[in-house]
């Protein structure tokens, strides 16, 4: 018999029973359910609304069933549709007919919202804890690399020289945010559905305040329609979680081609590496890939829950029990990815003379010849174009820009002097850029505090 089964005369198809029942995944919401049930009971109790003693009952009783679940003694049953059913069914028989006042003023609809959200807050702390983590081990591995030379890209084309530490830096930025996001979002989601009821809430005076404290939140939910209906806050979690996939992903495009022969700029190491079934030099960066490849399934998660919201009309509809899959995959995932990243980021070779070996071909410092002319008085744009002539110059008979001599380079202006060979050596060019947020060693130093003191307030 269903517990809603009053209005029924037959029993529900056993095919259609398996199709929209939830157990199968939603019963990792059990915590939540059975701590949601609990601050339920006794605000019931302590508005008279049930018996103090029977609030206690049904309190004792509910940790008793989590303490079975907790033990595995517990077979969940699938023609009780969902975890919310499933406790109270265990709750009832345990303690008898007493476990059947605990849905007073109560609906499912306000029961998920809440468990989702209380089980969404617990994994965001979690996650940021990991993403902090990365945060640390990056600023650690930058530390070591601030006079590391290497060519920084543009259009995946040598640019200009910039330190490993830079690099690592700028992921840097872009993990304490993926961290800030997810505070914010839990700011905006902590407020308690408890008490919206189906929709509409409840004739009972319950007290909202007492529940929503009591689970922690900084308020109820102000309307009792947006409370059943709202899953902004695991949208906003999925938007967060995707951005956070998209940094680890282009991290890891980077990473696979550092790693290539081609680049030879790190090697990953050989724990964090596989082998080909058929070609036997190989050694592949598959974890890599694979969190590159995992972004696209946290996008998916996203833009599933997006489509299935985009056209419910107010308040519950079933669709919603969609939302859940969509969460646990992307949190899954995320975290996944992020346990394997920081050992497989810590554990790389970085191969620094390849890096400035690489700084000697491209004329990765024909910006800093012509910002010499600029610094002199010439209009940069000038500069621009005589720099780019002694490249073109210089490429006809295969030499660096370091190689010509001055005699060569003052046919183009007469401003050059013999200090033009320290000022656009690779080393002197990375020094120069001190200015904030520069590759300067001295500039990577004070980003590095910065990031030291991020994390500090973060601990
Ligand atoms: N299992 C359902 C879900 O995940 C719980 C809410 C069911 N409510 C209802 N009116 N059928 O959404």
């Amino acid at each position: 018999m269903k517990l809603w089964g009053g209005r029924f005369t037959a029993d529900t198809d056993k095919l259609a029973e398996h199709f929209h029942s939830s157990i199968s995944f939603d019963k990792r919401l059990y915590r939540e359910d059975i701590e949601g049930s609990l601050a339920h009971a006794k605000m019931l109790g302590d508005c008279g609304i049930i018996s103090q003693e029977d609030a206690e009952k049904i309190r004792e009783g509910l940790r008793a069933v989590r303490a079975a679940i907790e033990a595995g003694e517990v077979q969940f049953d699938e023609s009780a549709e969902d975890i919310h059913m499933n406790v109270e069914m265990l709750l009832t028989e345990k303690i008898g007919d007493v476990g059947k006042r605990l849905h007073t003023a109560r609906s499912r609809n306000d029961q998920v919202a809440l468990d989702l959200r209380m089980w969404l807050r617990r994994e965001i702390k979690e996650t940021q804890e990991l993403i902090r983590s990365l945060v640390d081990a990056l600023v650690h591995k930058a530390g070591e690399h601030l006079h590391t030379l290497m060519p920084g890209f543009t259009h995946l084309q040598k640019a200009q020289p910039i330190s490993f530490a830079h690099h690592l830096l700028a992921y840097v930025q872009m993990f304490e945010r993926d961290y800030d996001r997810l505070a914010d979002c839990l700011v905006r989601m902590n407020y308690c559905p408890l008490g919206s009821g189906a929709l509409a809430g409840t004739g009972f005076a319950i007290d909202r305040d007492e529940t929503a404290q009591e689970l922690g939140f900084t308020a109820p939910m102000a309307n009792s329609l947006d409370g059943v209906s709202d899953r902004d806050f695991a949208l906003e979690f999925l938007a967060d979680a995707s951005i956070c996939m998209m940094h680890l992903s282009r991290f890891c495009e980077e990473i696979i081609l550092w790693n290539s022969g081609e680049f030879g700029f790190v090697t990953m190491d050989d724990a964090y590496s596989t082998g080909s079934s058929i070609m036997p030099q190989k050694k592949n960066p598959d974890m890599a890939e694979l969190i590159r490849g995992k972004t696209g399934r946290v996008y998916g998660d996203l833009v599933a829950m997006l489509t299935m919201m985009k056209s419910l009309p107010l308040a519950y509809n079933k669709d919603m029990q969609e939302d859940k899959e969509s969460v646990f995959d992307a949190v899954d995932t995320l975290k996944g990815c992020i346990i394997v990243f920081i050992p497989m980021m810590q554990t790389m070779r970085v191969n620094a003379d390849k890096m400035a070996a690489d700084l000697e071909g491209g004329y990765l410092n024909a910006t800093d010849l012509a910002d010499y002319l600029a610094a002199k008085g010439l209009p940069f744009r000038s500069a621009h174009a005589v720099s780019g002539r002694l490249v073109q110059y210089a490429e006809q008979s295969g030499r660096k820009l370091t190689e010509l001599t001055l005699e060569e380079m003052r046919r183009e202006s007469p401003l050059f002097e013999e200090d033009i060979y320290q000022v656009i050596a690779p080393a002197q060019c990375l020094a120069a850029r001190k200015t904030f947020g520069g590759p300067a060693p001295e500039a990577v130093e004070t980003a590095l505090k910065a990031a030291q003191d991020w994390l500090a307030a973060r601990a």
